[in-house]
């Protein structure tokens, strides 16, 4: 029979919690930082996640108030399964009638690695089958249903190999989807990686923020609640708010705790975007309207190669369109070029932080760089540059 390592001691109710933030690669040390600003214990920083200890209240206060964590997964049990059929059995063993009730919606996913469990669809299929016979035996053969796009509980299956560890994912959809972004543009960076990328080139609000190609604005979005602390994910749904354990005046405390922290004004704050393409600029407007009415930010349909006066002392942020998606890889080249060009001739005494996966592109910005970070969008190495013009 194959060990079981944390059950039934890590069973998700139980304090404190113990858990990871899972991130992208190569925002480790920004997501700890984040989560020691919260008062959360952090134990390790591992690869592309962060493990710590928390506090229920805790969980409820990352889940609202991180801005670079992906989501809050709690491990439920970890063991060792070298078939399908012990995949069954640990999960069928698992007590998730003691997490959520029957009438709950479920979705699974699988994340890490083996080579033999390595049919991930399999790997769902069975721990679904262990989840929902649990239930049939113990609700008079009810069972949860499956629903993939809109899931009350979201079960997350890591594997290391034969070692599975079946843990609950508190958020619920990813914590990038802070809600405002209906609608977008061309190639939007997820909102995550946008306030990272303002985090690690350390955008305080003192600058006045100007994005000359801003898409559907998340730079301009993030950078306004980064400024006024505001948490992003302060109104949002969860999963946690589907478990057993849920506690909505906790819940409600840990809100109000955060609304307080915010400032709400935040004198000289202005932010400013350029957009070329009218259906794109018309759709950060829209945003901008519904989601962010009481923002000093102003988004302009206008090429930044155009004429106009010079903004200087700025904090310039943007994301050029690599040629992958958006453009050939030659107009990338010149766009990056002409954005040198503009950064030098008509930005003057400013800090720039340009983000791109084309990396002789970036070569044409023909700039210094005080420090530059490897980030990934999706699947696309990038280079985040920040220099003073
Ligand atoms: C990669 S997207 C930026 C995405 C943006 N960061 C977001 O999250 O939505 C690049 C944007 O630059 C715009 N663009 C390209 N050339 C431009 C120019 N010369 N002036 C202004 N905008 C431009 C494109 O229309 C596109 O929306």
């Amino acid at each position: 029979m194959s060990q079981t390592k944390s059950a039934p001691g890590r069973l998700a109710g139980e304090i404190p919690y113990e858990g990871l933030v899972p991130c992208r690669a190569g925002l480790e040390d920004l997501v700890a930082q984040e989560m020691r600003d919260l008062g959360i214990t952090v134990d390790r920083v591992g690869r592309r996640a962060v493990f710590f200890q928390s506090n229920k209240a805790g969980i409820y206060r990352m889940n609202m108030a991180l801005r670079t964590g992906l989501n809050v997964l709690i491990p439920i049990r970890t063991f060792n399964a070298r078939n399908y059929d012990m995949l069954y059995y640990q999960s069928r063993k698992t007590n998730w009638h003691k997490l959520f009730s029957v009438d709950k919606t479920i979705r699974i996913d699988v994340n890490g690695g083996s080579n033999t469990l390595n049919h991930s669809e399999y790997v769902v299929h069975r721990v679904k089958d262990g989840i929902v016979d649990t239930f049939r035996k113990l609700c008079d053969g009810v069972r949860p249903s499956i629903n993939k796009r809109n899931p009350d509980v979201h079960v997350v299956v890591h594997l290391d190999e034969t070692e599975v560890t079946l843990a609950l994912d508190t958020s619920g959809a990813p914590l990038f989807k802070r809600g405002y972004r209906t609608r977008h543009g061309g190639a939007p960076l997820k909102e995550d990686l946008a306030a990272a990328i303002l985090m690690l080139s350390e955008w305080n609000g003192n600058q006045p923020l100007l994005d000359p190609m801003c898409g559907s604005g998340t730079f301009l979005f993030e950078g306004w609640m980064i400024a006024t602390r505001r948490a992003p994910n302060l109104d949002r749904c969860f999963a946690f708010q589907s478990h057993f354990d849920y506690d909505p005046a906790l819940h409600e405390a840990e809100r109000e705790k955060l609304r307080k922290a915010e400032m709400v004004t935040q004198p000289n704050l202005r932010l400013s975007g350029y957009e070329r393409d009218a259906e794109t600029q018309q759709i950060a407007r829209e945003i901008l309207v519904e989601n962010f009415p009481e923002a000093a930010i102003h988004i302009e349909k206008r090429d930044f190669r155009e004429p106009a006066p010079r903004t200087s002392g700025h904090f310039v942020v943007t994301n050029p369109p690599y040629g992958h998606r958006l453009g050939s890889p030659a107009q990338a080249e010149e766009l990056h070029r002409d954005l040198g060009e503009f950064l030098k001739k008509r930005c003057p005494d400013s800090t720039a932080a340009v983000f791109s996966a084309n990396r002789p592109a970036l070569k044409s910005l023909d700039v210094q760089p005080d420090k530059v970070w490897t980030l990934y969008n999706g699947a696309l190495e990038g280079r985040l540059l920040r220099f003073t013009v």
